[in-house]
């Protein structure tokens, strides 16, 4: 089993990635812990306790930071709903915040590690980026970071930046520039990672009280991230989950395609911050940073979410 700390902001897509994460046989979840994003760091905290208590999982989950390294806290609210959950009620938790932050138990859960644990971030980076700040001496402790987040071409929060990046653009950028192994699942890749009209006629067909919920978030994000003529299928008629990319690659790295490029953040363009520079072309004489995912067989990916279920 591959030993993950889970960082994740759900969010409705970050739901379908802790299901498969917590799920799946060949991952260890040590820690969860939430980051501001997709809704307020209250909200975030409230969903994932709920959830994992609701799929019967007992997992320490353990609340980051209310807000980015500089900026204000955006939240979207607009594709993820006023909950953050699409609307739809799950019980009360029955599991218990963990009494310290996001940081002393990353810290903890690193240092007690037999082997290097695997960090999945599927939110803004602002916890992840902190960790790496305050304890570079526990780099030794991580294996490799999965991030769902930004795009070697092309944004979904502004033309030239993916939501993720564009909350706490200055913490994406100490991930880059860590050192570390970095896989980046942007839109590049996500995009392709859907769900079809018949995937979800066939979640819905499974009829468990689980993928009525699923189902019921799903009905929500349909539709609710916009359009535009440069994506192929467009949002309307399929379902992205973004988030979920970022666990799969750990599952089953032969599921996807990419390569080493460097990677680095655009903290400062006035109409470009958020962006991740991908140098796609390789003319930035750069050695690569970063591992950029740019494929997906998605097929055997949805197969994959399905097996959990
Ligand atoms: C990312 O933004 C969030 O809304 C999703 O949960 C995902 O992590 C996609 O851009
Ligand atoms: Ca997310």
């Amino acid at each position: 089993k591959t030993p993950v700390i889970i960082d994740c902001d759900p969010g409705i897509d970050d739901v379908m990635m802790l299901l498969l994460g917590l799920r799946h046989d060949d991952i260890d979840v040590k820690l969860i812990t939430t980051s501001a994003g997709n809704q307020t760091q209250e909200k975030v905290m409230t969903n994932a306790l709920r959830f994992a208590s609701y799929i019967g999982e007992d997992v320490e989950i353990a609340r980051g930071a209310d807000k980015p390294f500089i900026r204000d806290l955006m939240i979207a609210d607009d594709v993820h709903g006023e909950s953050g959950l699409g609307g739809v009620e799950l019980p009360e938790a029955t599991i218990k915040e963990s009494d310290r932050t996001a940081i002393q138990a990353m810290v903890d859960v690193l240092q007690r590690a037999e082997e290097p644990v695997t960090l999945v971030a599927t939110g803004p980076m602002t916890n992840v980026g902190a960790l790496l700040l305050a304890h570079p001496e526990l780099k030794a402790k991580i294996k490799q970071i999965s991030i769902m987040g930004g795009a070697a071409r092309g944004g979904n929060v502004t033309p030239h930046a993916e939501f993720n990046m564009y909350v706490d653009p200055e913490a994406a950028e100490v991930v880059m520039q860590s050192g570390l192994p970095i896989i980046m699942s942007g839109l590049d890749v996500t995009h392709k990672a859907y769900l079809n009209q018949s995937d979800v006629d066939a979640l819905k067909e499974v009829g468990t009280p689980l993928t009525d919920k699923l189902h019921g978030m799903l009905a929500h994000y349909m539709g609710a991230q916009g359009d535009s003529p440069f994506l192929e299928p467009y949002y309307s008629d399929v379902l992205r989950l973004h988030d979920l990319c970022a666990i799969a690659y750990i599952i089953d790295p032969t599921l996807f395609h990419g390569d080493d490029y460097y990677v680095t953040m655009e903290t400062s363009g006035s109409k470009t911050a958020g962006a991740t520079v991908v140098d796609h072309m390789r003319n930035m004489n750069h050695e690569p940073n970063v591992h950029v995912l740019y494929g997906v067989e998605r097929e055997r990916f949805v197969n994959l979410f399905f097996s959990v279920l």
